[in-house]
């Protein structure tokens, strides 16, 4: 029997019309990060493990449960990137660029991994695109960024979204805030589900990511970490909120948001669909001050955010594509070939006519007329004949399919030909 391969379960297959799609996206996008000052990055998709335990974080989802993690004839321990920021970083220090003068921006897009369960927006191989911006510490970059990811999504019309914006502190504040949360949450123990209570030692803030109502709620009842900042990050906060309204970005504030990776200090947002969908979250983001340092760079402060890209596409329309309904890519010029040797022909004559045009020879071997139809599937705006009579003639049969005019033409004056109808066409 045969064996029947399937694709790994939480990946997908982008073909054909699809593709179209995601570049239109990523033409728009590109154009958007040019003009906010990014320069694209791309990074291995396999990184040291290391990479990811110290930059997301032990005890965090990710690095917990996700992560697709494997060791080499060799022994070393490898991981498909779960998420950009740590690799952008490593690049950053390893291509010594720390004493470049200003401010680094990196943008990206790309295929990221992670072992959650699949459902709809949700997958174990997915894509993002976003930014890494390099040097400031000003809590004005912190809105161009929030503004840039609002330019992304606002560049392939995605409306409806909310953004959510909080500050976590910085190591000043924060663990002073975290020491009173373990004791809180040590004081309603029972009230935690006990595969959750090993994180309140390791990683408190962590419980903020759990989807138990029961923890929500708990946390609901303890006093958000905004009312434990320090005077600057106080005033970083503020600078952030002021900057963005009096762009005429619209923030809700939430304080419960705290993101599930570790290397976040002070600014943190999310952009989510109001769509009442599940996966609703298309962005998030953050500072990440302390990261650099922790990776053995000098201290630079940075912040960034990646937005899904599955996600921003469902947002924008719930239609799958039909695979097998979608038209192939449109062409110009069609060459229906009776036979070998008229396909040769065929080929001969594409090859001058693809230096202005797109063109698609029909090596099948079928009838003239289901190669005209296909001709007329795929939008051809002339078809091109060789049968037995052309050949021997030295010609092909040009058609123009909008207006049913034939005739009979020499080889040689084909491209002048096809370029005046295309020219017409284009006018
Ligand atoms: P994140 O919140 O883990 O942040 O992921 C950002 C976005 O990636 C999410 O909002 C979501 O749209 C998409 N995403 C995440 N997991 C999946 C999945 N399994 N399937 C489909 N889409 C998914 C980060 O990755 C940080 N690196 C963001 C950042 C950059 N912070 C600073 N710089």
């Amino acid at each position: 029997m045969a064996i029947k391969y399937q694709r790994i379960q939480g990946t997908r297959d982008i073909m054909l019309a699809e593709v179209e799609r995601w570049r239109w996206a990523e033409a728009r996008w590109s154009e958007v990060l040019t003009r906010f000052g990014y320069g694209e990055i791309r990074t291995p998709v396999i990184e040291p493990t290391n990479l990811f335990l110290r930059s997301v974080g032990e005890g965090t989802d990710i690095v917990d449960k996700e992560m697709y993690t494997f060791e080499t004839k060799g022994g070393d321990s490898l991981t498909l990137r779960p998420e950009m920021t740590a690799s952008v970083v490593r690049a950053y220090l390893e291509n010594g660029l720390t004493r470049q003068p200003g401010t680094m921006k990196f943008s990206y897009m790309g295929p990221m991994f992670r072992r959650e369960k699949p459902q709809a927006g949700r997958y174990r191989q997915f894509h993002q695109v976003g930014v890494e911006a390099i040097g400031s510490d000003s809590p004005v970059l912190d809105a161009e960024v929030i503004r840039t990811a609002m330019a992304l999504f606002e560049a392939v019309g995605a409306t409806g979204l909310t953004v959510k914006l909080n500050s976590i502190g910085c190591p000043e504040c924060r663990p002073a805030y975290i020491e009173d949360l373990k004791v809180y949450l040590k004081e309603n123990l029972e009230k935690i589900p006990p595969q959750m209570q090993g994180r309140i030692d390791v990683n408190p803030l962590r419980l903020y990511d759990a989807k138990d109502d029961g923890v929500q709620n708990l946390l609901r009842s303890f006093k958000p970490i905004t009312d434990a900042l320090c005077e600057s990050c106080r005033e970083h906060h503020r600078v952030v909120t002021e900057a963005l309204t009096a762009l005429g970005v619209n923030i809700e504030q939430d304080p419960a948001l705290v993101r599930g990776l570790d290397y976040y200090c002070r600014t943190t947002f999310e952009i989510t669909a109001n769509s009442g969908r599940k996966q609703s979250s298309l962005c998030g983001g953050g500072r990440y001050d302390y990261l650099i340092e922790q990776c053995g760079g000098p201290p630079t402060p940075a912040v960034g955010f990646s937005i899904g890209v599955e996600r921003t596409l469902l947002h924008l329309d719930d239609t799958p594509v039909d695979l097998q309904r979608s038209p192939q890519s449109a062409v110009d010029v069609y060459v229906a070939c009776l036979g070998v040797d008229a396909q040769q022909v065929g080929f001969l004559a594409a090859e001058s006519l693809r230096q202005f045009c797109r063109v698609e020879v029909d090596t099948t071997g079928r009838s003239v007329k289901a190669q005209a139809k296909s001709a007329n599937l795929r939008r051809a705006r002339i078809l091109l004949t060789v049968g037995e009579s052309e050949l021997a003639a030295g010609t092909m049969m040009m058609r123009d399919m909008d207006t049913g005019m034939q005739e009979p033409m020499v080889r040689a004056e084909i491209p002048a030909a096809v370029q005046e109808v295309l020219k017409g066409e284009r006018e």
